[in-house]
Formats: structure tokens, C-alpha cells, sequence
């Protein structure tokens, strides 16, 4: 940063309420001093993902701006440097690789103590995508609270610190949900996806230990299929084995991830998984398709079967922690493979329209992110 020189910084926005309405904007230069205590964190930001939320975001299906402003700059899976910190900051130095929380806390309970994951509040704020700005800009401000470290020697898999967050708080909770039994031994794992959250929470569930079936409908041979096998995890093409053959074949599942964005399968997960079992739901459903379930079939199951089925949403600072540390994990146990999902760069905030336009027309790519600096 050029010191003393407030010019204004570049930034892609969107209108919320007006379809297709990603713009590059200008937002006013953050500093240290924008955060109370000494604690503000400057960050240049080098990389920014972008996922299905920031094509909904882009469709006009959900996202506000903050109060005060028009429009929403989005991003909200960055990968910085550190430039700058308050005089107060101690865990964090300029040079450091850093990327951000995205959630920010409201009044309740859980947000007071750093939980805000589980907001109990209907409003949520997060950076990105609902009353707060975006990091899809020069650089960004914030409190260190909301700054985590990414080791150097994990650098190479930058933008891919949230979506991972996200997929071990979702397998953090069924653990923890779990701990209702004296002893829970899970054996076998169903992902139901092979998209990014599927198969980081493939890597998550390897890591405990557990024998992982990811499915997903393409025949094997993609490159979904070569990560799950990288991952040395069993790739299932849900055309040739349907969930129920797979099921005939190696049991019903202890826990079943789903994270492939279709209802119809988050509920069709219901027959498959087994006594004292868990189901945990991490992706939405846009949209208003209704499918016919076998209501009286589960009620029986779930009941005689002690099930759980938990919703997760978003991650805190521990998340981002424990994830982190399972990527560690998987560079040292599967080296090379988890790179392998950052497929479609896209250079500078100039080509924020090809940037949209790979998430939303490109069907092998697995991650789109942006090269904002080097
Ligand atoms: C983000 C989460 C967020 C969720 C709901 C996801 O794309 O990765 O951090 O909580 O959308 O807005
Ligand atoms: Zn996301």
C-alpha cells in the first residue's frame, strides 16, 4: 500500500434485487485504524473463490447490501497477505497468508461467544453475501478475531480455506451430535456429491478414519472421480450403482453427507443410512420442487433407529482451524490431489464477466476463483 495516498480501491459488486447486475465498482481504501482497539488486520487480498451462492447472489434469488450503500461487493472465500496491523494484534503479522471468517455476529447468545455460526437471530450478516461488503476487492479491514492464518506450505490450496471450513464444521457438528451415545464407532460413510463440498468433506471423513463412499452421477473417469480416488476414497457413478444397489452391496451408511444441492436426494438419504446413524444436510435447494417420500416407511425406520438428522450452515474461526489441519493432513497423506480441484483461474477485476460467466456455463469446472495480485 502506498502510505498517506487515499485513493479509491476497485471492487465487483452487484445490485441486489436486479438480476445479472455484476459490476466493477470503486469502494474508499480500508486501513488499520477503520477496526477499535488496535486490533484491525490490513489485508491485500491475492485470491478470491467464488461458489453457487455468488450465482444466486448474481440471479437476484437472495443477498442486501449494508446499510448506507446500493449495491454488495461479493467474495466471500478470500486468500490474502497481511500488509498491515493494529498496534494490538498479536497472532498475526504483516507477510503472513491469511484468509477470513465471513459470518459477522449479531445479538444472540451464540454470537456473543464467537459461535456465530449458530446465530439464533433470523438476520445473519456475512461478507459477501447478506449486509456486509464482500472481499472481492484490493484490500479489506477487519478484526483479528476474524483473521486465520493459512500455513505457507498450504498456499498452494488458497481459496479453498472457507468452502473446507464450511465441510468440516458440518462433520464437527454430527460428531459432537453424536456424542448422545456412550460409544460411536461410525464405520462407513456415504458423500452424496462430488462438488467441492463433497469431496473436502470426502478428505475430512478419510482423515477419521472412516471407509468413504462418494457419490455422484457422472461415470467415473472425471475428474471428480480421479479426486475421490486420490483421496482414496470409493467413487460411486449413481447411474450405473444407484444408492440402493450400493446399499445392497456394503450396508447402510453411519453417516451420510449430503452436499449435492438437490432436495430430493437430501431426503432419498433417509432410507440409506443405519441404526443410530446421522444424516447431515450442508447444501440449499433454490427453488421450489416438492418430491413424494415414503413418509410412513422413514417414520418407522427413524423412530426404531435412533437417527439424527442435523443442518449446517457456515463456519466459525475454529472450523477454519480444524479444516486447515485436515488440509495439512491430506497434502501429507494424498500429496498433489487437493489442488487438483482449483480448476478455472481467471486473471485480474477486469474479467469479472468471464468469471461469471465459467460458474455459471462451464460444467467441469469444480472451482472458479479470481487472481486479484500476486
Ligand atoms: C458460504 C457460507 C454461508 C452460506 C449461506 C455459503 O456459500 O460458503 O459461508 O454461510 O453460503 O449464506
Ligand atoms: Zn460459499
Amino acid at each position: 500500500m502506498i502510505l498517506g495516498i487515499q485513493r479509491p480501491m476497485k471492487a465487483i459488486a452487484v445490485k441486489p434485487g436486479t438480476p445479472n447486475s455484476v459490476h466493477m465498482t470503486e469502494l474508499p481504501m480500508p486501513a488499520v485504524a477503520d477496526i477499535e482497539e488496535g486490533k484491525g488486520v490490513l489485508v491485500r487480498v491475492l485470491k478470491v473463490g467464488v461458489d453457487a451462492t455468488d450465482r444466486e447472489i448474481n440471479d437476484a434469488l437472495y443477498g442486501n447490501p449494508p446499510a448506507g450503500y446500493d449495491f454488495l461487493t461479493i467474495g466471500h472465500e478470500v486468500f490474502g497477505v497481511v500488509e498491515e496491523t493494529g498496534a494490538n494484534v498479536r497472532s498475526i503479522k504483516p507477510g503472513d497468508f491469511v484468509t477470513a471468517t465471513v459470518r459477522r455476529p449479531g445479538g444472540s447468545i451464540y454470537d456473543q461467544i464467537g459461535t456465530y455460526d449458530m446465530t439464533s437471530e433470523e438476520t445473519y450478516y456475512e461478507r459477501g453475501i447478506n449486509l456486509r461488503h464482500g472481499f472481492m476487492t484490493e484490500y479489506f479491514v477487519d478484526a483479528e478475531e476474524y483473521i486465520v492464518k493459512v500455513p505457507q506450505g498450504l498456499q498452494h490450496l488458497h481459496v479453498l480455506m472457507e468452502p473446507m471450513s464450511c465441510a468440516a464444521k458440518a462433520i464437527q457438528q454430527a460428531f459432537e451430535a453424536q456424542q448422545r451415545m456412550k460409544v460411536w464407532r461410525p464405520e462407513r460413510a456415504f458423500v452424496l456429491g462430488a462438488g467441492q463440498i463433497g469431496l473436502l468433506s470426502t478428505l475430512v471423513l478419510k482423515n477419521r478414519g472412516l471407509d468413504v463412499y462418494t457419490l455422484a452421477r457422472s461415470a467415473k473417469g472425471t475428474l471428480n472421480s480421479e479426486i475421490v480416488e486420490g483421496l482414496e476414497a470409493t467413487y460411486v457413478s449413481t447411474r450405473e450403482t444407484p444408492i440402493e444397489a450400493l446399499v445392497d452391496q456394503v450396508g447402510k451408511a453411519d453417516l451420510i453427507v449430503d452436499a449435492t444441492g438437490h432436495s430430493g436426494v437430501a431426503f432419498d438419504a433417509m432410507n440409506h443410512l443405519g441404526h443410530n446413524g446421522v444424516l447431515v444436510w450442508t447444501s440449499i435447494t433454490g427453488g421450489e420442487r416438492a418430491v413424494e417420500i415414503p413418509s410412513d416407511k422413514i417414520n418407522i425406520e427413524w423412530v426404531l433407529g435412533n437417527k439424527l438428522l442435523v443442518g449446517s450452515v457456515n463456519a466459525n474461526k475454529s472450523h477454519f482451524e480444524s479444516g486447515i489441519r485436515d488440509l495439512a493432513l491430506g497434502e501429507v497423506m494424498y500429496p498433489g490431489v487437493l489442488q487438483r480441484i482449483l480448476t478455472n483461474p481467471v486473471d485480474g477485476f477486469e474479467n469479472y464477466q468471464e468469471l461469471m460467466r465459467l460458474l455459471v456455463e462451464e460444467p467441469t469446472a469444480l472451482k472458479v476463483y479470481m487472481n486479484v495480485s500476486e
